[in-house]
């Protein structure tokens, strides 16, 4: 199987998790892109959606389902969503597509996160996939020197030349070298620098369900 019918097979299973008649929480990549194709043929049984990205937003809506405003919506039961990296704990690396501070917005008020990850993305330590972290455009080169210190080599995210700008107006940093041994400690440490809008570490609140395409078929780690 290819690596895309890996996350289309997950994205499949994935529609067993949403509830009838109520809100649900998407995330953002190609593997969500994948899970929201798969909820526009069920669109008919829930209420709508809550995105995590205005991308997302834009092919919600291209199906025909409703994007509610996080502000009108007091919960929402389950969030699915990709990952770049995640490991038997449920810990994730998460934020390659730049969409991390909504993605992590959006999952802190859901009751359960589905992840949705073709089976390259279990691993048992996390950091070979660069650390995502958004920052205050300003504060970029003094969090990047903070980065240096707790051992990562840090990189602003570029695209044609130009800094990767997020729906928020924040910058991405990227982080290499980092071996994440504990994760939610690391989270706590990033999220304590001044400038840093979000780091793409989602441990202190990981994944409940994980599915993961294998070419053996869906496992579901919980
Ligand atoms: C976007 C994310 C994505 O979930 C993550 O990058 C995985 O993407 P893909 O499904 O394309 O591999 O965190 O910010």
């Amino acid at each position: 199987m290819t690596q895309d019918e890996l996350k289309q097979a997950v994205a499949r299973a994935a529609i067993d998790y949403v509830v009838d008649g109520e809100i649900i929480g998407v995330g953002t990549g190609s593997t969500a892109n994948f899970f929201i194709d798969e909820l526009g043929k069920i669109k008919d049984r829930i209420k709508g959606a809550v995105a995590s990205s205005e991308a997302t937003a834009t092919r919600l809506r291209g199906h025909g389902i409703h994007v509610y405003d996080l502000n009108d919506v007091a919960s929402i039961s389950v969030y699915v969503d990709g990952a770049d990296e995640i490991d038997a704990a449920g810990a994730m690396i998460k934020g390659g597509g730049a969409a991390l501070t909504r993605e992590k917005i959006v999952a802190s008020v859901s009751g359960k996160f589905v992840c949705i990850a073709d089976g390259s993305k279990l691993v048992q330590v996390l950091g070979k996939f660069p650390l995502p972290v958004e920052v205050v455009p300003m504060a970029g080169q003094a969090v990047m020197r903070k980065l240096t210190q707790l051992g990562g080599k840090p990189a602003l995210r570029i695209k044609d030349g130009e800094p990767v700008v997020t729906d928020n107006g924040g910058h991405i940093l990227d982080v290499a070298g980092l071996s994440i041994t504990d994760p939610a400690g690391l989270e706590s440490q990033i999220n304590q620098i001044p400038g840093v809008i979000t780091v793409g570490l989602f441990a202190q609140r990981g994944a409940d369900v994980c599915l993961l395409g294998t070419s053996e078929g869906v496992k579901t780690l919980t």
